[in-house]
């Protein structure tokens, strides 16, 4: 549109909003996203470092290094001159195929909740603003820009709005950005259920909504509905805040009331997080890009599960003379999402490069060699790449190797879905030729999120490594070799096949442009393992799911009602040879109340144990997470009866152990205190 960017904005960054510098209000300098200080396409992009996706660090369980990793890129934004990060996103997996799954934390709303709330603390550490975003039911690519969702409130604040709401406790972001599909019939950013009702009054949100970039679609319906800031102006048909406000206020048609209201809200987190008494001044000298690279390293090896180890072929022995590494460029790099949260890395992409060649590509590999990694480790082995085109050739090189690494990936990227859960160009038939040629065949794959494994029964080992970051190589080698003992448990169910999902085929798909299609969300808040549970669909994997080199039992589970609350403690032992981490995973469940679906995540905790060493943990259930929430009254009803609380290492572990306890009927308010 010929839009000039403002002289004052950063270079190919996502925005900029003018402050008043005769008040001493900065200017508003914003990046994005969620995994690192990301660039838009040209030719000036900003080496920085990238974390693992969002689905990755979700995979950690682990909230100190999400808040680590937060804080770590939010240090790096704070460097290159940005006072807000375009982070935060938290729109739960309803849809697998949906694109954007590796910007997000899964499909439990405690699990994404929890992580992406500690992302946006860990941020906004460095006196800068983070989003939670994209606010609200942008759970799927296809048709996003007109796309009406329909949920009814109950559904919706026991699932995607729970996710958001618990990160929006947990991080306290200065802002919240409204996303760019249509919910019940109104656009998001001119939502008065969403904005005004849900956001601003129930969970008492003081800070600003800004608008995605091209989601603003009006003045007086946004303006009165709850939009504070239209962003991105020259993406929508109009600045509709700009003269065409001012008009609306002198009009009466927006109160002058509402507009000081915009403002504040837009002051009111600048001064809470220092934007103002601490602000921006780029200075990328100060960033160290070799420890950062280590905190997104330790994500990423926090966050790589362990599918499937057969005859424990994995950690792989240093005595094998000839190594295999066949596919997904491993030989130069890593693969990235791609969007408007692509981070460019620092020193320049790795050698290839693919895709689309404008937004949302190109397709890019971080310079993190797993070859280089695993060569590195393997100094006696003969180590030979092939780039798995031609399943044949692959084949030919497996079936003269003493172990095949066989990497498959599946890019994954903003404004699109994917068409299936299915890898991309013909990964299956290579796996499976390279597992009939040697059964010695380790998986390593990079997804944005679940996939098919029609070969699963053929290979000896799978690595789910998602999208590693700016370090993945090394994070891949080091758990192949045992360095880093797996600790990642899946935050979304693998499905055996797309006619298990809710909807087996996806809504609108493929895509007529400006569709105004219907997504219905029939299953309401029984999202993820709660709808395979409800239908007793058996996945490929479940949800919680993640295997270790070491072994631990789980035990001594007790549970106790204590002021209404429950806590479940418990040990967990590693009864395995080598250290190693495991994530309890406690799930509640009514006796005869009836909820969405048979079972909920309660709470959990990662342990690190020393072989033979055993840990006790516990746990206090959100009380939220007991009851059915009742529009009426705006409370969650806890029923009463007996519940029951189970342990396990993932939602359909067959060695859980359960204890039963008994709750009087509670009520419980919109902030999760019991009232009564
Ligand atoms: C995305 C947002 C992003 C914005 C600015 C939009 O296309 O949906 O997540 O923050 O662009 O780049």
């Amino acid at each position: 549109k010929n839009f000039k960017r403002p002289a004052e904005s950063i270079t190919q960054s996502a925005g900029f909003v003018y402050g008043v510098p005769r008040l001493g209000i900065p200017h508003l300098w914003e990046a994005d996203a969620g995994v690192g200080v990301a660039s838009q396409g040209g030719p000036d992009v900003r080496g920085a470092t990238a974390l693992p996706s969002g689905i990755a660090t979700a995979a950690t369980w682990d909230l100190k290094t999400a808040y680590a990793g937060g804080a770590m890129i939010g240090s790096e934004s704070r460097a290159f001159g940005f006072n807000v990060q375009l982070a935060g996103g938290v729109n739960i997996m309803r849809e697998p195929r949906n694109g954007r799954n590796f910007e997000y934390g899964g499909e439990d709303p405690l699990l994404a909740g929890k992580i992406v709330g500690a992302q946006i603390a860990g941020i906004q550490s460095n006196n800068i603003v983070s989003t939670l975003k994209h606010y609200a039911f942008n759970n799927q690519e296809t048709n996003r820009f007109s796309l009406d969702a329909k949920i009814d409130d109950a559904s919706a604040r026991m699932s995607d709005l729970l996710a958001l709401q618990i990160a929006k406790e947990e991080g306290n972001p200065g802002s919240v950005m409204c996303s760019y599909n249509r919910v019940n019939g109104f656009y998001a950013c001119e939502s008065d259920y969403l904005l005004n009702q849900v956001l601003k009054k129930d969970w008492g949100f003081k800070g600003w909504v800004m608008s995605d970039w091209g989601a603003t679609h009006s003045t007086v319906p946004a303006a009165n509905n709850g939009l504070d800031q239209q962003s991105g102006i020259p993406f929508d048909h109009s600045e509709y805040f700009g003269a065409a406000l001012k008009e609306a206020v002198q009009n009466g048609w927006v109160s002058e009331a509402r507009l000081d209201d915009m403002a504040r809200r837009v002051l009111h987190p600048m001064f809470e997080f220092g934007l103002v008494d601490n602000p921006v001044s780029p200075n990328v000298k100060s960033i160290n890009f070799k420890a950062n690279g280590l905190i997104s390293q330790k994500d990423a090896e926090e966050s790589i599960v362990l599918l499937k180890n057969d005859a424990n072929l994995l950690p792989m022995a240093k005595f094998y003379k000839k190594i295999a590494v066949i596919g997904s460029h491993a030989d130069v790099g890593v693969l990235s999402g791609g969007g408007s949260s692509q981070v460019y890395p620092v020193g320049g992409v790795a050698g290839y490069r693919g895709g689309p060649a404008v937004f949302p590509g190109p397709m890019l590999y971080y310079p993190s060699s797993p070859m280089k990694a695993i060569q590195a480790r393997a100094l006696e082995s003969k180590v030979t790449y092939n780039d798995g085109t031609d399943p044949k050739a692959a084949a030919a090189l497996a079936a003269e190797s003493d172990i095949v690494l066989v990497f498959v990936n599946q890019w994954t990227a903003e404004s699109m879905d994917v068409p299936n859960l299915s890898l991309p160009d013909n990964q299956d038939d290579l796996v499976s030729a390279v597992a009939k040629a040697n059964s010695k065949t380790v998986v390593v794959m990079q997804t944005g999120g679940p996939v098919l494994m029609p070969w699963l029964s053929s290979v000896g080992a799978v690595l789910e490594a998602w999208y590693p970051g700016s370090n993945g190589g090394e994070a891949i080698a080091r758990v192949l070799f045992g360095e880093v003992n797996p600790s990642g448990h899946l935050p979304a169910t693998f499905p055996a096949s797309e006619s298990q999902l809710p909807r087996p085929v996806l809504d609108g798909y493929p895509e007529v442009k400006d569709a105004r299609i219907t997504v219905n969300y029939h299953e309401g808040a029984a999202v993820g393992y709660k709808w395979f549970d409800l239908k007793g669909h058996k996945p490929l994997f479940p949800f919680g799911y993640g295997l270790s080199y070491s072994d631990f039992a789980l035990g001594d589970l007790k549970a106790e009602v204590k002021n209404g609350l429950v806590n479940a403690s418990f040990s967990v032992k590693n009864t395995g040879a080598v250290a190693g981490k495991e994530v309890a995973q406690v799930y509640v469940a009514p006796v005869t109340a009836k909820w969405e679906s048979p079972k909920r995540l309660g709470g959990f905790q990662k342990v690190d144990l020393k072989p033979g060493a055993s840990t006790t943990a516990s746990v206090t259930v959100d009380p939220r997470l007991l009851g059915m929430y009742d529009s009426a009254s705006k409370t969650w009803k806890i029923a009463e009866g007996d519940y029951k609380v189970t342990l396990a290492s993932h939602a359909m572990d067959a060695k859980a152990t359960s204890v039963t306890v008994h709750l009087s009927a509670a009520t419980v308010d919109m902030q999760g205190k019991l009232v009564k």
